[in-house]
């Protein structure tokens, strides 16, 4: 298996320091732990590309037996190390999406990964059977349409079109392209996997209508930020409009 990620380990830690990657596993923590308060204590989560543990971690503290899959040694060790240093306890198992480990868990995610993998690779039926019958399946990828959004206000119409005109999308942080995954599309096949779909929530709504990111590194600043977001995120129309969509289903 091919590990393009681990070299990128670094760029991708810069990134998740930024008060808008701050945002982003905020307010997914919360949506994971709302979601798991509906389930009980002491969940089995499997974490299917959970890197270096951002959404991992927080599940971990909360006390859920946690397993992270991903094909990244390197991000997998920056989780056990991250883990130790709280005095926390998560399994890593290095494969991916081509060979999850068997069984069922009471919450899977699956977040910034079906990007890399081909349209029609059968990924959401793996992930479903990975869910056990009532439990839970949280994904998550970049919106297309929050790019063009975010494209128009930074870049201006020209490179709006072109955003929306692109057949892929560029990730800046690992020097790449990408499909584009639209929610529409995971909900279909989710719900053809027998998936019931239970939250389709926005990720970085306002955050990326705020162009001018100065302010975000002012905490009372970020506080108010992150407060609207977190309000904005569960709620018609601004769910369908931000950085990324987050999907969850029961089983
Ligand atoms: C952008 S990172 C996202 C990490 C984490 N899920 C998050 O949202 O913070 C993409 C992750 O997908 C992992 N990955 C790449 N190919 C994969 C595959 N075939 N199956 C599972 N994970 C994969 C990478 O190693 C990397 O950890």
């Amino acid at each position: 298996m091919t590990d393009p990620f681990s070299e990128k380990l670094q760029a991708w830690q810069q990134y998740t320091r930024t008060p808008w990657a701050r945002i982003r596993y905020a307010v997914v923590a919360e949506i994971l732990r709302r979601e798991a308060s509906t389930l009980g204590a002491g969940l089995r989560v499997l974490d299917v590309g959970g890197g270096d543990g951002m959404d991992a971690l927080p599940l971990a503290r909360a006390g859920h037996d946690v397993t992270i899959v991903d094909p990244s040694e390197s991000w997998l060790a920056e989780a056990q190390r991250r883990a130790r240093a709280e005095a926390t306890t998560i399994s890593t198992i290095r494969g991916g999406l081509d060979d999850l480990p068997e069984g069922e868990w009471d919450l899977v995610l699956c977040h910034f990964v079906l990007r890399y993998r081909p349209a029609d690779g059968g990924d959401i039926p793996a992930l479903a059977r990975r869910v056990r019958r009532g439990g839970r399946l949280s994904v998550m990828d970049v919106n297309p349409a929050g790019r063009v959004l975010r494209t128009v206000v930074s870049d201006g119409p020209a490179a709006a079109m072109a955003e929306l005109q692109a057949d892929t999308l560029a990730v800046h942080t690992f020097n790449t392209e990408v499909r584009k995954v639209e929610a529409d599309r995971i909900s279909d096949e989710a719900r053809a996997a027998g998936l019931v779909q239970v939250g389709h929530y926005g990720n970085r709504i306002a955050n990326d209508l705020l162009v001018d990111d100065l302010p975000k590194h002012d905490e009372s600043y970020f506080d108010d930020l992150l407060a609207l977001e977190l309000e904005l995120s569960g709620r018609e129309p601004f769910n369908r409009i931000g950085f990324a969509w987050q999907l969850v289903f029961a089983r």
